[in-house]
């Protein structure tokens, strides 16, 4: 079991961080890193033609570890979810009557392009919702998603938790689903890979996208994709010079080259070589594989379970335990709780965690610890008290 790990971050100690679902902290290894990376540019000789590759390679070699990926060629360094969405959805093979599967209030970089694609295509989008239910969320949506999917479907694109309130899908029977129907399996990690498990051997998505400012402990404007084989010969989103073949020969780059390195090179982002953000991000997912995610979820969630437990006991609604995550959950208030009131006392204690809806969403990692959830309960207890109404 991995202990609090607060000292490898720089949180003041007063602070009760329990919101990396918007923003994780930087690892201070990782900050060094990138202030050490910023200074190399004032001495640009300092910078050779391997600074390209190799660290690049190293970032590919690292994320693809962490999802279980053999090949790290599968793996495209992308500067946002929303450009790893877009190059799916420009290589889409439709039919005529096509139809594209998301779920209700998934996040707007998994939710524009798609109906974009519909609205020049002529396809139809299937927004499917989340069925009024006592069930547990996660199986009663999981359950309504697999109704949506059908012969006419070419792609299911979800996210493996929702964004919004941490509802789990059961990514295996929807994998089994878009199989036998020939749709298309992607999935945003961008909530999920780096602390709860995610296994692309196990579930076999056509494409897995993740922002690297959350739950890889990366920095802004980073992310990584890995894309299977239906992308291989695919058309990327621009054409830069790095993607083709030998460009490691920079005096020959004039004598233009028609071939892609293989697999998913071609859909790398131009100037991908981000000599200050792609070494912070691969000491972040260095960090990850050293923790260990099993170990993160398993943290987060022995951490998070007590609390849950009371704020159940103060009558909020949470997932049920198998398909809530430890890092991410909504709490969903009872009707007494004033909304204003606990996020004024939120603000007085400076506990940090999203408001989204009727509900919260809380989301900890490995710099949190017990104090933190005392502090986050005291501010429901003090807002339950009479004197405040
Ligand atoms: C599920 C999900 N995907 C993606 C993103 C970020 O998208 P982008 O990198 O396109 O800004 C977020 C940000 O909150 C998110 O919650």
């Amino acid at each position: 079991m991995l202990d609090c790990q607060s000292d490898k971050f720089s949180l003041p100690e007063e602070v009760s961080y329990l919101n990396c679902a918007y923003m994780s902290p930087l690892l201070k290894q990782v900050a060094s890193k990138g202030e050490f990376q910023v200074q190399r540019k004032s001495i640009p000789y300092s910078i050779h033609v391997n600074d390209f590759y190799e660290p690049l390679q190293d970032l590919k070699q690292a994320f693809a570890q962490l999802i279980n990926v053999d090949n790290p060629d599968r793996i495209a360094p992308i500067p946002a979810a929303s450009y790893g969405m877009s190059t799916v959805a420009n290589n889409v093979v439709m039919q005529p009557g096509f139809n594209i599967v998301v779920v209700e209030e998934q996040f707007p970089s998994n939710y524009y392009v798609w109906e974009r694609l519909v609205m020049e295509k002529g396809g139809e989008i299937r927004v499917v919702k989340l069925p009024q239910t006592e069930r547990v969320r996660g199986l009663a949506w999981t359950e309504a998603i697999l109704e949506q999917i059908d012969e006419q479907t070419a792609v299911l694109a979800l996210s493996h938790i929702h964004w919004a309130d941490g509802t789990q899908f059961d990514l295996i029977s929807l994998r089994e689903k878009t199989k036998a129907c020939d749709a298309l399996l992607v999935i945003d990690g961008t909530q999920s890979v780096g602390a709860l498990p995610f296994d692309v051997e196990a579930i076999q998505p056509d494409a897995l996208i993740c922002a690297g400012y959350k739950w890889l402990l990366g920095p802004y404007s980073t992310g990584l994709a890995y894309y299977g084989p239906y992308f291989d010969n695919g058309k990327p989103i621009e054409e830069n010079w790095i993607n083709r073949q030998e460009s490691e020969d920079f005096k020959n780059l004039v004598n233009y080259q028609s071939n892609y390195k293989p697999f998913a090179h071609r859909y790398g982002v131009g100037e991908q070589s981000n000599f200050i953000l792609v070494p912070m991000l691969e000491a972040a997912i260095t960090q990850l594989l050293e923790w260990d995610v099993t170990q993160i979820q398993a943290y987060c969630k022995t951490l998070s379970t007590p609390a849950v437990e009371q704020l159940k006991a103060m009558g909020c609604q949470l997932e049920e335990e198998t398909y809530r995550s430890g890092h991410l959950f909504g709490v969903r208030l009872p009707k007494q709780i004033d909304q204003a009131k606990l996020q004024q006392l939120f603000a007085a204690h400076q506990v940090f965690i999203s408001f989204r809806g009727d509900a919260i969403r809380v989301s900890p990692h490995v710099y949190n610890n017990e104090n933190d959830f005392q502090t986050f309960l005291q501010c429901f207890e003090q807002c339950m008290q009479p004197k405040f109404f």
